[in-house]
């Protein structure tokens, strides 16, 4: 067995594949896999400082790479295999006005800006290590199901790359206009499916496996490898304190999941020795992970949460007909993919799951723009999800608090222009139908005539 290779997530199956497998299943369970690693094989580092050193050799792609120069915790490929395109350059920043909004002091709340990737969402992170992985495999074609951000990133490697062939399944309509701008322009092969994500995602891995297509949905335990990297900064960004808490929206839960490897590895490691709480926030109309972990009470269980649980949730939604429905497109998925590693991760964490209304995400949205870099709704329910929780009293107003920002602001510009809209049509077309009654914090466009008095009276008035 290589130092590093996969292995089922359930300790008590003892299952594991190969580093070079494509299957991304366990062999004997069926079950989820992780990327293991025989530390004693390896050179973890003993302190964090050791990552510092790298910064003043930024000429080498290695260390440019906010996801690499952590490559000592996800060593699963040499250094001369890696594939970068300068991903993970990203930055947390203190908000002070989004802290007073959330009901947090001055100084407590953080938004990590994954919007800052090269495709515009946190995605990357996740796709240099699948698009690695892929190349050690040597596949020549890499497929996703995706709700848009999976496949503006798998596309941007593709074509800057030019080392594989892109096959995207979207659901039909239910991709912003943003991320399907960027699937065609980089040239991949896009496949609109008459149905939804949760039908996307079904459909490509029967196809993955009938064609032998790499696939890099967050199945892949190394697309999580790399995402485990957004801690890794969050930390450095702290000077290496732990914060209290992470806040991160759910869809497939790959993000989550992720976090907590990363720091179940860090205390086995000796890293760190008080690990943050973890938050998952859910949208309301696509909440399958709040209703199982808060009102089923769907716990990890030593790696057997308990399936009749899941099956009887799954069987309601079927029989109801019920589909997921969100203004937050990227998270509007009712079968997540991660389901147990994310158990795993807030058993290991201390976590909690929330879900918030399209109306709570928009208003965190404007707020979160209002105050700085922008993101796209889906990013903004970590901060509804923060005021939320503040306002349980489950988060203290002194706690260090660090909200995932996943998505940069236009990824979405449909939902952002509608919620600033003087146009009630528009308003009504895209929010209204939604449950989204008012623009709380609307900056609207100023009408004038051409006339230049008139716009003189108009910036006065305005400003
Ligand atoms: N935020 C954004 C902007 C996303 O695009 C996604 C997922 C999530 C949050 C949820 O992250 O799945 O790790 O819980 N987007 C996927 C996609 C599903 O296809 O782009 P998760």
């Amino acid at each position: 067995m290589d130092a590093a290779y996969q292995r089922c997530i359930n300790p008590s199956c003892g299952g594991n594949l190969p580093l070079d497998d494509t299957t991304f299943v366990c062999p004997k369970c069926g079950g989820l896999v992780d990327v293991a690693y025989d530390w004693s094989r390896l050179t973890p580092p003993n302190t964090f400082a050791a990552f510092e050193s790298k910064w003043a050799d930024r000429a080498n792609p290695l260390n440019f790479s906010g996801v690499w120069r952590f490559h000592e915790l996800l060593p699963f490929a040499e250094p001369d295999k890696i594939l970068t395109i300068g991903e993970g350059q990203t930055i947390l920043q203190r908000a002070d006005g989004v802290a007073s909004y959330a009901g947090m002091k001055s100084g407590c709340l953080f938004l990590q800006y994954e919007g800052l990737n090269p495709s515009g969402s946190f995605k990357d992170n996740g796709m240099t290590a699948a698009f690695t992985h892929a190349r050690l495999a040597g596949a020549k074609r890499a497929a996703c199901a995706s709700t848009g951000n999976t496949s503006a990133s798998l596309a941007v490697f593709c074509s800057a790359t030019g080392l594989m062939r892109a096959i995207i399944f979207i659901g039909s309509g239910k991709i912003s206009y943003g991320k399907l701008a960027q699937a065609l322009d980089h040239g991949a092969l896009t496949v609109q499916i008459a149905g939804d994500f949760d039908d996307a995602m079904q459909r490509v891995q029967q196809v993955a496996r009938r064609l032998g297509i790499y696939l890099v949905n967050s199945i892949n335990p190394f697309r999580l490898e790399g995402q485990k990297t957004i801690m890794y900064r969050v930390l450095e960004g702290l000077r290496w304190q732990a914060p209290d808490w992470i806040v991160v929206p759910g869809g497939n839960l790959g993000n989550v999941s992720a976090f907590g490897k990363a720091f179940m590895e860090l205390a086995e490691l000796g890293l760190l020795t008080r690990l943050p709480r973890l938050a998952v926030i859910n949208a309301a109309g696509a909440n399958t992970f709040y209703q199982l972990y808060e009102h089923k009470k769907l716990r990890w269980n030593q790696g057997n949460p308990d399936p009749k649980l899941i099956k009887g949730y799954y069987e309601g939604l079927e029989r109801a007909k019920s589909k997921a429905n969100t203004i937050a497109s990227a998270i509007e998925i009712n079968h997540p993919v991660n389901l147990p590693k994310a158990l795993r991760a807030l058993e290991r964490c201390g976590g909690v799951v929330r879900e918030v209304t399209d109306q709570e995400i928009l208003d965190a949205k404007a707020k979160v723009g209002a105050g700085g870099l922008g993101c796209e709704p889906a990013s903004a329910a970590s901060v509804a999800g923060a005021k939320r929780l503040r306002k349980e009293g489950v988060i203290a107003p002194d706690e260090r608090v660090v909200c995932i920002l996943t998505g940069h602001l236009l990824k979405d510009p449909t939902a952002t222009v509608a919620y600033h809209s003087t146009d009630q049509k528009i308003f009504d077309e895209v929010l209204g139908h939604r449950g989204v009654r008012r623009a709380t914090f609307a900056n609207r466009a100023v009408q004038v005539p051409n006339d230049l008095d008139e716009i003189i009276k108009a910036i006065e008035v305005y400003s």
